[in-house]
């Protein structure tokens, strides 16, 4: 295995992931039907995406949408559709001038035929951008994504490709939605929760986590700051001493 070497935090992680929580309970207290906390969460979403490219994040991944949150009453998950449709042909049109790549993770063979579409017309339209690469994660869950992984290294040890002892943690990251993407460093939960809930399961081994007791539509620039300064502040062995 590779031994990760102690290093210097850097000024700005280059990889940061987004649990973004809250939206219901923002809503609640102020007497909002829940889908107003998604309104305003994706509002938030578009802040905290721009100014995370501002600032030199290389890769900005955001929980959109779990494997689990189909069980949610029909309504708000229909509400979630139409806000997913809205901001992703908003990013066709804006994104494409902020030189940011957008990317999907999670199985995307569930949403509907066009929004299915819209997906791959952004990822498209901003395949060829060198800024900063922005994961939606939708669909998308931890287990799944590792499940998934395992099917594929399975299929090449049956297509006598592989022998199961060669099989190597790299291998299996670079079966990962995230190929080729280096681990988040940092994953921030807003809402006061302290769970990774299915988020990146693998590639958050050894991020450092950060939770604030704001609720994500409330999450501004200047808490995603402070808990780059929390990183830092963090004394990162990676199992070492
Ligand atoms: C969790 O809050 C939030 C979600 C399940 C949806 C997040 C989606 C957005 C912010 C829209 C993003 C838009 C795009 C285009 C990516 P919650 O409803 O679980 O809050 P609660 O815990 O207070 O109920």
């Amino acid at each position: 295995m590779a031994i990760q070497k102690k290093t210097e935090p850097a000024a700005v992680p280059q990889h940061i992931g987004i649990i973004m929580d809250g939206n219901g309970r923002w809503a609640k207290k102020r007497g909002l039907p829940r889908t107003a906390g998604h309104t305003a969460g994706a509002a938030n979403f578009r802040t905290i995406t721009r100014y995370a490219a501002s600032i030199g994040v290389k890769y900005l991944t955001l929980y959109a949408f779990s494997t689990e949150n189909w069980s949610r009453p029909a309504e708000e998950v229909s509400a979630l559709m139409k806000l997913f449709h809205q901001y992703l042909e908003e990013a066709l049109r804006d994104f494409m001038d902020e030189n940011i790549r957008v990317r999907f993770i999670g199985d995307i063979s569930a949403f509907s035929p066009d929004l299915q579409a819209l997906i791959r017309r952004v990822e498209e339209a901003s395949a060829s951008k060198t800024g900063m690469v922005l994961n939606l994660a939708m669909n998308y869950g931890g287990r799944a994504e590792i499940t998934h992984a395992a099917q594929v290294l399975a299929q090449r040890v049956r297509d006598g490709a592989l022998n199961p002892e060669d099989i190597t943690e790299a291998m299996l990251s670079d079966a990962l939605f995230t190929a080729g993407q280096p681990d988040p460093d940092l994953i921030i939960r807003p809402s006061g929760e302290k769970r990774l809930s299915n988020f990146l399961l693998w590639q958050s081994a050894y991020a450092e986590f950060v939770s604030f007791n704001i609720l994500w539509p409330d999450f501004k620039p200047r808490h995603l700051d402070e808990a780059i300064e929390q990183f830092r502040n963090r004394d990162r062995r990676f199992g070492g001493v």
